[in-house]
């Protein structure tokens, strides 16, 4: 008899942010075949399941993703169930769908269980919403592993500059000046907030922030490794507030002001209380003050600041 392939998303790192669900088709399964970014998830598949890993970090890709294909397959006709555990969301930048198809080709049962994607908890946990009334109505999730200059390229990057408030790029470390500069070539305002990601939800997070005439000067004096997210748009501003709440809640550093912050407390006049004017803040983060307060006083322009 086939066995079931479950297509699994893990969360965008720590082991708690996966879903019920995931956990478990992990403590059900007979075999894991998981990505780098999924690791971490691993620890609740029981002992007796076997574990196969097939890469998938920035540039260094284990198994080819046919041959991935081809082992789900096989795996399932050996009648195992089968967990794929994926990093994210499984359909989000994770090449579940092409996944997903080949087990429909071959006739292989499969069901997808969605994740807490990248996307989103990146953003979140470090105090941006992606949506917020005041300031934006629209988001849009971009690979930034498209080369934007590249003959041919599906990014409509003429319509997505100015028309979507927030702009989430994933996968985009390597090409993020070339991605600030499609935005401002198509009419971006330069003092649009941005910031940068790494290792998000993790202990060892790291933000860089400034806006999209300055991060790339931040990024070159705060350097970034991947996994990490860029989101461009006013949202990015309203961090100023809300990731200081959401660290101190969960022990994590009380301020992340100045061009970037890392996993650890950094103190600063502005770590104990609100902003009270931009001599509490540094760096680049004098003008996220300044965004936040415009969209506080609510004199929302589209895209005049982001
Ligand atoms: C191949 S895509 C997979 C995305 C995944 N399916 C998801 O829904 O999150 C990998 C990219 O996700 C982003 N990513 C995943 N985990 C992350 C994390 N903890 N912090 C920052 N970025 C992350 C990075 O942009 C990374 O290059």
């Amino acid at each position: 008899m086939k066995g079931t392939v479950y297509l699994v998303g893990a969360g965008p790192g720590p082991a708690d942010l996966i879903t019920l669900r995931g956990a478990e088709c992990l403590r059900r399964a007979d075999v894991v075949v998981y990505d780098f970014l999924a690791e971490r998830a691993l620890a609740l598949a029981s002992e007796r399941a076997e574990r196969i890993c097939v890469g998938k970090r920035a540039g260094a890709h284990c198994l080819p993703q046919a041959e991935i294909n081809r082992l789900l397959v096989t795996l399932a006709l050996e009648g195992k169930q089968v967990v794929r555990l994926k990093g994210g969301d499984p359909f989000i930048f994770g090449r579940g769908g092409e996944e997903a198809d080949a087990l429909v080709e071959a006739g292989i049962p499969f069901d997808v269980v969605p994740g807490v994607t990248s996307a989103v908890a990146v953003p979140g946990a470090a105090g941006i919403p992606l949506t917020d009334r005041r300031c934006s109505s629209s988001v849009a999730f971009v690979t930034g592993h498209e080369d934007p200059t590249r003959e041919g390229s599906r990014i409509a990057w003429d319509r997505l500059a100015t028309g979507v408030d927030t702009l989430v790029f994933l996968m985009g470390v390597r090409t993020l000046p070339a991605i600030v500069r499609q935005l401002l070539l198509h009419g971006r305002a330069p003092k649009t907030p941005g910031a940068v990601i790494a290792s998000g939800t993790r202990s060892d997070e790291t933000v860089v922030t400034g806006t999209l005439e300055t991060i790339l000067e931040e990024v070159a004096r705060h350097p970034i490794s991947p996994p990490a997210i860029t989101v461009v748009g006013r949202v990015v501003a309203l961090r100023e507030r809300l990731g200081r709440v959401a660290r101190a809640r969960s022990g994590g550093p009380v301020a992340a002001v100045a061009g970037r912050s890392r996993g650890r407390p950094v103190r600063t006049r502005a770590g104990r209380g609100w902003p009270t004017g931009p001599r509490t803040l540094r760096e680049g983060s004098a003008l996220e003050h300044t965004t936040a307060r415009r969209i506080g006083g609510a004199r929302k322009a589209p895209h005049a600041g982001g």
